[in-house]
């Protein structure tokens, strides 16, 4: 069985095979940012080479970035406890092109990654993509968006068409904040059910769903928007590719469990914690 390190540095060797320069995590207290205190996405430490401020010194860049999401857009608070799959921090595994490679590379190395190098089962994967949007006034959104053809178009190529499904704005269009980039994305989704279950009620219907075995992995970003105070959209000077893959998901996938908390990653620390106050973990 792959250990958590071991997933952690194949994604790091399979984006440096691919020419990306690997580069440390940022901090997770934001620094010069007031739209932002806490770093909520591997995307955040490269927001003015996205919106075109800062020179793109590379254009092929991967990391694994630490998270919190306790407050604004991107808060997972009332999750945590709950569930078996949610973290305030967490470990963000990312790729990002910086007006280099687009839809039709994203979906490839993501694609080649999951299932040639760390061969998930491919029936078990679903993948959805942004179903378009309608100018709306009570949320600001001010712009008329397409359904995402061109990255269902691609996604064709490696999955059936009953395994893509659109998605409506809250979980296909992403935004990192109420201003700054966004653009519409693509999630993989992963069927972690044993069999039995599967022959009786399709992975497709249980996608978010709040199943807490068919969940997001991965959400492929494909940035083109910048979003101004006055809810409008500005193009950005380059096509950008942001993917985010949650590391604790992706381990809990490959190691066979079915919580985040029974993979490698938390095991050691919560026996230490048994060890110190006497108490059983269950
Ligand atoms: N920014 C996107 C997310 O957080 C992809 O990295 O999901």
């Amino acid at each position: 069985m792959l250990t958590s390190k071991e997933i952690r540095q194949s994604f790091l060797d399979f984006f440096a095979s691919k020419n990306h320069k690997i580069v440390p995590s940022a901090p997770m207290v934001v620094k010069d940012d007031p739209t932002l205190m806490f770093t909520n996405a591997g995307m955040n430490q490269f927001k003015n080479i996205i919106l075109g401020n800062d020179v793109i010194k590379y254009p092929r860049v991967a990391d694994t970035q630490k998270c919190l999401r306790v407050s604004g857009k991107h808060n997972d608070l009332e999750e945590v406890g709950h569930d078996t799959y949610h973290h305030t921090m967490f470990e963000m595994l990312g790729n990002w092109s910086f007006g280099d490679y687009f839809k039709k590379e994203a979906i490839a190395y993501a694609w080649e990654f999951l299932t040639d190098i760390l061969k998930l089962d491919k029936n078990r994967l679903y993948v959805t993509v942004f179903e378009g949007d309608k100018p709306d006034a009570e949320t600001q959104r001010a712009t008329s968006l397409h359904r995402d053809n061109e990255a269902a178009e691609i996604w064709k190529q490696f999955l059936p068409e009953n395994h893509i499904i659109n998605g409506n704005r809250h979980d296909n269009f992403w935004e990192m904040g109420d201003t700054g980039p966004c653009g519409p994305c693509s999630e993989i989704h992963i069927d972690i059910r044993p069999e039995s279950e599967r022959q009786k009620v399709d992975g497709l219907t249980l996608v978010n769903q709040s199943h807490p075995q068919v969940i997001e992995i991965w959400n492929l970003v494909f940035m083109q928007y910048n979003r101004k105070a006055d809810g409008s959209l500005e193009p950005l000077p380059n096509k950008v590719i942001d993917t985010g893959m949650g590391f604790e998901r992706l381990c809990m996938a490959i190691q066979g469990k079915t919580s985040n908390y029974n993979t490698d990653i938390f095991t050691p620390i919560i026996a230490e914690i048994e060890k110190i106050t006497g108490y059983k973990y269950v």
